[in-house]
């Protein structure tokens, strides 16, 4: 069966394309190579002994996407990465974040719900809770008010695919709501490629340790937390590569009452960042250079996910544990600098 995979040359992608693969599944990616690499194909195929299609497309370009489907009419579920991610960034261009990562969305649903029956798995983010006001944060808890352009694309990129599932019966569509995903394959065939500064912690801590980066700087040490610094959910990529494929085949089996629903993606366990740095010098045998500095503005202070409704309805659970995660991510980050 053939499904499709927008931004699979990504960081999540990439991993999730290597589990539809392994699961028989047919892929085709699309991606425009604005955050990613064409030798990631060879890291897939390493894994995965498979060569998935691949085409070089910028979904903004509608007739592009439109040419895509009549060419490939024979995709049966979408699974939507393609976007962009960098919340500082997204403040600095708006305009570029709601076109890029909305319009795009809006064009794949057109063609989509033009067929007869279609899957469709959207990345969302634990951004759309903000600060909860209950940990761990369950499905129901309330929509805060976007901090960024970034966060406000998955709200509203949700809220379309809401919209778009109530007068498309023939549409089936889950938005997964991610925490904090980490880690890399544990071939290290593949993993996080960030360009320039890393803006999430994980990477720089592994940049860090490996000599690229001086110091990490811990954003803020006065948070009312036991150790005075944020609490994350932080999910090894491959566990979330693989809550994808048991989404997409509850939909295409037809098991779900509803034809939109949505679940969060995380371990259920918060960490705090000095406890990930402990986890980095564990597991690497490393000491880490680090310093508190202010708290960086925007950051809320803790959040994990209630991870009962992916667990009990799609009967996914995530595996690995942070030092698990944490050794995939260091692995990666030796294999890539030697
Ligand atoms: C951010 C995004 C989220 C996105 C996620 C993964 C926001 C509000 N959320 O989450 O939507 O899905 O990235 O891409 O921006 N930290 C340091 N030093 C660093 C970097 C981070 O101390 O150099 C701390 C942060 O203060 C935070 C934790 O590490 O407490 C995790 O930060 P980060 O990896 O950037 O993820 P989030 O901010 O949780």
């Amino acid at each position: 069966m053939k499904i499709l995979v927008t931004g699979g040359l990504g960081f999540i992608g990439s991993h999730t394309v290597v589990e539809l693969q392994n699961s028989g599944y047919e892929v085709v990616i699309i991606d425009d190579c604005s955050n990613s690499s064409e030798n990631v194909l060879e890291g897939i195929f390493a894994i995965t002994g498979k060569r998935p299609v691949y085409e070089k497309i910028d979904l903004r370009e509608k007739e592009k996407v439109g040419d895509f489907f009549t060419r490939h009419a024979d995709i049966m579920g979408t699974i939507h990465f393609a976007a962009s991610k960098a919340v500082g960034e997204s403040v600095e261009k708006p305009l570029h974040y709601y076109e890029n990562n909305l319009s795009t969305l809006i064009y794949l649903l057109k063609e989509i719900t033009a067929k007869k029956r279609q899957s469709f798995i959207f990345s969302s983010s634990c951004t759309v809770y903000g600060q909860a006001d209950k940990m761990p944060i369950t499905e129901d808890a309330p929509v805060k008010m976007a901090e960024s352009p970034y966060g406000n694309t998955k709200q509203i990129g949700e809220e379309i695919i809401k919209d778009t599932c109530k007068v498309n019966s023939g549409l089936q569509a889950i938005s997964l709501r991610y925490f904090n995903p980490m880690g890399a394959h544990p071939s290290a065939e593949i993993g996080e490629l960030p360009i320039g500064v890393p803006q999430n912690l994980v990477p720089f801590i592994t940049q860090t340790g490996i000599g690229l980066r001086e110091q990490l700087s811990v954003f803020g040490d006065d948070y009312p937390t036991p150790d005075g610094t944020c609490i994350r959910d932080y999910i090894h990529v491959v566990d979330l590569a693989k809550a994808h494929v048991v989404a997409l085949e509850r939909l295409l089996k037809g098991e779900n009452p509803e034809n939109y629903e949505v679940y969060n993606v995380g371990t259920g366990q918060g960490s705090s960042v000095l406890e990930v740095i402990a986890s980095f010098e564990r597991v690497s045998g490393k000491k880490l250079n680090y310093s508190i500095v202010e708290r960086r503005p925007g950051d809320i202070t803790t959040a994990y996910a209630d991870t009962k409704k992916a667990n009990e309805v799609l009967g996914w659970k995530a595996c690995s544990t942070l030092d698990q995660a944490m050794k995939s991510a260091w692995d990666w980050e030796q294999k890539i600098r030697n």
